[in-house]
């Protein structure tokens, strides 16, 4: 089945365009001023300004299309002058690909317990130098407009899925909802940045239709919608009800993100949801730890069971460390880091970007329904 919705106005910095449905699942075309995406997506995560531990040609090779930035990072050091005179990011990195920056809120609460929230913005100490900043919606966006990456987020109000009471879940719904107006009024790129915004709300499904609302009413001036509030220790049943319920409730003809998603099977299942965009550091810290993705599930290279094992990581992937090393020689490296690092990381980038071209693969070719089974049958094999 084909889908005919319009594709976004030409003034918009992107273009999207829904290939083809199958269920719900969408694969799409998604043009950004540096870059032509294809969707499914995973988007690495580069802290301080690139992927550790990889070139930028390294992640061209491995096909990432999307490398995310951090303004929670960026906005200390190298710092906004230093960007805008290296020509933002882009320059600074020597990535020429899309990019995109979160708004920093979120890193300033999940990382930092010392973050304070009000209605003017999040207070917190500098992980530098100790001193009190207040990143508001307008100074997010700002630091965000210097970065310049393709893609940047609006500031959201956001609590641990596990922690809060409803009380304050509703307080930053709304607060949310109120933000994206100062986030839209602040942004100065309109028509070289696309701004997104994030649905919050928790597990409530009240609270999600409330968000959701107050995102769809802002209508082109958020020309690309994400579900936030996730994967942050919710039970599975929670998550795929929250996603499953706003992915319904999402214009078609927008992308559609959801942020901190990063295990391949969640991959799969968001993506059936009719979700199009993820970005995770899974892939890249499970590789500093020894961990190799593999389809059925997760390979430990210290594991002395590969001490002998003569055969790559994966025997069907075509990255440069299934092509050089076998298990064995991982398991040799692996006790001696951090070369094994940069190995396992190549491998697992290149792995999520193969799963995402499956996917859009058998969307086309309306097979996701088997692509799907055949991917459960693999990692969970004694359920068949
Ligand atoms: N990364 C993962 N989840 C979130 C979220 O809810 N908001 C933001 N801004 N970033 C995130
Ligand atoms: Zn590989």
């Amino acid at each position: 089945t084909r889908d005919d919705s319009p594709s976004t106005a030409s003034t918009s910095p992107l273009t999207f365009d829904v290939i083809a449905v199958d269920g719900r699942a969408r694969a799409t075309s998604l043009k950004l001023p540096h870059h032509d995406c294809l969707t499914p997506m995973f988007m690495p995560v580069g802290t301080q300004g690139s992927v550790k531990g990889l070139t930028s040609a390294q992640l061209e090779d491995i096909g990432c299309q999307v490398i995310l930035g951090n303004t929670y990072h960026l906005g200390n050091r190298p710092g906004p002058e230093i960007l805008r005179k290296a020509g933002g990011l882009h320059g600074f990195m020597n990535w020429r690909r899309a990019m995109l920056t979160d708004s920093g809120g979120f890193q300033m609460v999940s990382l930092l317990d010392l973050a304070d929230i009000t209605e003017e913005g999040v207070t917190f100490q500098s992980p530098i130098d100790g001193k009190p900043m207040l990143l508001t919606p307008e100074r997010s966006i700002e630091i965000q407009n210097d970065i310049g990456a393709d893609i940047i987020m609006a500031l959201d109000d956001v609590v641990s899925s596990v922690t809060a009471d409803r009380a304050r879940f509703e307080e930053a719904t709304h607060r949310t909802t109120r933000w994206i107006d100062r986030c839209i009024n602040a942004h100065q790129r309109p028509h070289d940045q696309c701004l997104f915004g994030i649905v919050q709300g928790g597990l409530d499904l009240e609270l999600r239709d409330l968000s959701l609302e107050g995102l769809l009413a802002r209508g082109d001036a958020l020309p690309g919608m994400a579900v936030g509030g996730l994967a942050g220790g919710e039970s599975k049943e929670d998550f795929v009800r929250v996603v499953s319920h706003c992915t319904a409730k999402l214009p078609a003809h927008k992308p559609r993100y959801v942020m901190g998603v990063g295990y391949p099977l969640d991959l799969v299942i968001c993506t059936a949801l009719g979700a199009d965009m993820y970005d995770c550091v899974y892939p890249t810290r499970t590789a500093r730890f020894g961990t190799a993705l593999v389809p059925e599930g997760v390979l430990r290279l210290k594991n002395a069971a590969c001490a002998n094992d003569h055969r790559p990581i994966d025997e069907t992937c075509d990255c440069l460390t299934c092509k050089t090393y076998t298990r064995a020689d991982l398991h040799e490296i692996a006790t001696r880091e951090p070369r094994a690092a940069q190995l396992l990381t190549i491998h697992n980038l290149r792995y999520q970007m193969r799963l995402c071209a499956a996917m859009h693969r058998s969307i086309i070719e309306q097979r996701f329904a088997d692509f799907v089974r055949d991917f459960i049958k693999k990692q969970f094999p004694d359920d068949a």
